[in-house]
């Protein structure tokens, strides 16, 4: 994915299902209970201009419209080519005429500002799996508050990663301390730094790496002080932590997978990375364990709900 001219969309609309439209559909009916929740916080009383910030290929905003026929939708991305295809989307179940598409600039330092808004002129601004990877959260949070009339609604659902990186940084610290004997091949020493190489691939595995990455360096409470210090009122946080077996369909579908556009994926790291023979053991052991029905994928969701007083 590294390179890529527009990695969202290449993540989306082909990365993220490992090439399986089994798999597609499963994420894409997980998307949909997460996007539910964050609109269900906006209920009672229907947004009559809502924001979809980050909207990609428009999950939450084309929902919102089938949801409430009175809602106009702006959708937001730094994607054209995302942001193209929630247009078609809109037009296709239609409901065009109740959206507005809004192209963000995609680099930092301007990335995502939300300029071409007036202050105060929405009822809502909701977002999915977005604001995660936005390397100023209070500043992207200072817009959503400006851009909010008195009493609109802030309603955000997004991936927590911080745990997933702090294990491979723990990881990566223990092998660090076993000694290797000299010539050593094999083993559970072997076998547990291709583990972590992996996982490096995936996530960052040293604390000033961590440190610096958007979608990794903050949790549900760092979400709830930065909430609070945009200027919002009765902020609610809830994390939802599920673990289960992975959504891909089968083994190769699995090892194409990557969990972020940032990430490697199993097979990428296999063919590439590895030589054959520690391709050989990690992939054995692997597929051994998926065959077995015994891997399991643990989600961390925190949904933010706030009040603009
Ligand atoms: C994981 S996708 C989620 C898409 C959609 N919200 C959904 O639930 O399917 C993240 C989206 O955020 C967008 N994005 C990431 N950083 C952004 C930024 N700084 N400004 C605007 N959009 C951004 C990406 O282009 C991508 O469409």
């Amino acid at each position: 994915m590294a390179g890529a001219a527009d990695p969202w969309a290449d993540w989306l609309l082909r990365g993220r299902g490992g090439g399986s439209a089994e798999y597609e559909s499963r994420i894409e009916a997980r998307v949909g209970q997460y996007v539910e929740r964050v609109l269900d916080a906006l209920e009672p009383a229907p947004p009559g201009q809502l924001l979809d910030f980050g909207c990609g290929s428009g999950a939450l905003g084309l929902r919102a419209l089938r949801r409430w026929p009175g809602v106009c939708v702006v959708f937001a991305d730094a994607s054209e080519e995302l942001l193209r295809i929630a247009g078609e989307r809109a037009r296709a179940q239609g409901t065009q005429a109740r959206c507005r598409l809004l192209a963000l600039a995609a680099r930092e330092p301007q990335a995502g500002a939300l300029h071409e808004l007036a202050d105060a002129s929405l009822d809502a601004v909701a977002t999915r799996s977005a604001l995660a990877y936005v390397a100023d959260k209070p500043a992207m949070l200072a817009e959503f508050r400006r851009v909010l009339r008195p009493g609109g609604l802030l309603s955000l659902g997004e991936p927590v990663f911080r745990d997933d990186a702090l294990a491979a940084c723990a990881q990566r610290r223990a092998l660090e301390q076993v000694p290797r004997p000299e010539g050593a091949a094999g083993g559970q020493p072997q076998l547990l730094s291709l583990l972590q190489r992996w996982q490096s691939r995936q996530f960052p595995d040293t604390e000033q790496e961590l440190a610096r990455s958007p979608y990794c360096n903050f949790s549900e409470r760092e979400l709830f002080a930065w909430t609070l210090q945009a200027g919002f009122a009765r902020v609610h946080v809830e994390l939802h932590m599920d673990a289960g077996p992975s959504l891909a369909p089968d083994w190769d579908s699995f090892t194409r997978h990557s969990p972020h556009p940032y990430a490697k994926t199993l097979r990428e790291v296999l063919d590439r990375d590895f030589t054959p023979e520690e391709r050989a053991l990690l992939e054995g052991v692997l597929r051994e364990n998926w065959e077995r029905g015994s891997m399991v994928s643990v989600e961390r969701m925190a949904y933010v709900r706030a009040l603009r007083p």
